[in-house]
């Protein structure tokens, strides 16, 4: 089954996921100026939680959208990832300024100290410090200029990424793992996926 939309429905559908992808965010902002309330005893801290769950869902959407476009034979999927790997990439920007501005007050001498006690942020920080070269590299011009191997293999990084991203949230937590574990299996279920679909390449390419 092949399923093909026209490109005015694509860029109404592209109009409505970046709408859509931008209402966490609004939803933030509208907390903070309108209902500082809604946002709980420590502010900061609700924003850091917010949005790091977002970089890893746009993360895990971003990764799923092969494995979908695949089983649905909806080709046009394609056309979303980059906007949904970029999204991950804002919402990291945003969880990172998030730290660095509302809970650290950008007192760096604290945060080099709070890195020793907590070594998860160095994990979360070296997700975000790779997903830099992907949101850089991720307009055709890059493309053209890497060359299409070169580039799907820089891209490739999304994967330990996103590995990253949830060591990082699993080793932040400090009871209940509900949430990293549900985020693990959604990955490793992604994982295993690209790695059956590699072997079957590597097997067919043999033969
Ligand atoms: C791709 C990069 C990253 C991902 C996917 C990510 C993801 C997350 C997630 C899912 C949470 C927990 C949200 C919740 O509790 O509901 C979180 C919390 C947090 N993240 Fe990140 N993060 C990333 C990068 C960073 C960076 C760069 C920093 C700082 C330099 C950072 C510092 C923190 C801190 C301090 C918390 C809260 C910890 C606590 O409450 O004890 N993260 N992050």
């Amino acid at each position: 089954m092949s399923l093909s939309l026209s490109k005015r429905w694509i860029s109404l559908l592209k109009v409505l996921v970046f709408g859509a992808a931008l209402i966490p965010w609004g939803l933030i902002i509208y907390a903070v100026v309108a209902d500082p309330i809604s946002l709980g005893a420590n502010p900061a801290e609700t924003i850091l939680h917010k949005t790091g769950d977002w970089v890893l869902y746009f993360l895990l959407m971003t990764l799923a959208i092969t494995p979908l476009r695949k089983l649905t034979g909806w080709n046009d999927l394609i056309k979303f990832r980059r906007m949904l790997g970029l999204f991950a990439f804002c919402y990291a920007c945003l969880h990172f300024l998030a730290y660095v501005g509302f809970d650290r007050l950008f007192d760096f001498s604290d945060m080099a100290r709070e890195i020793v006690k907590r070594p998860y942020i160095l994990v979360g920080f070296a997700a975000f410090v790779l997903l830099i070269p992907l949101a850089i590299t991720s307009t055709r011009g890059w493309v053209l200029r890497l060359g299409g191997a070169r580039w799907a293999m820089l891209h490739k990084a999304i994967y330990p990424i996103a590995v990253l991203g949830v060591v990082h949230y699993w080793w932040l937590v400090k009871r209940d793992i509900t949430w990293p574990l549900v985020f693990a299996l959604v990955l490793s279920v992604l994982l295993a996926y690209r790695g059956v679909k590699r072997g079957g390449r590597r097997i067919r390419a043999a033969a």
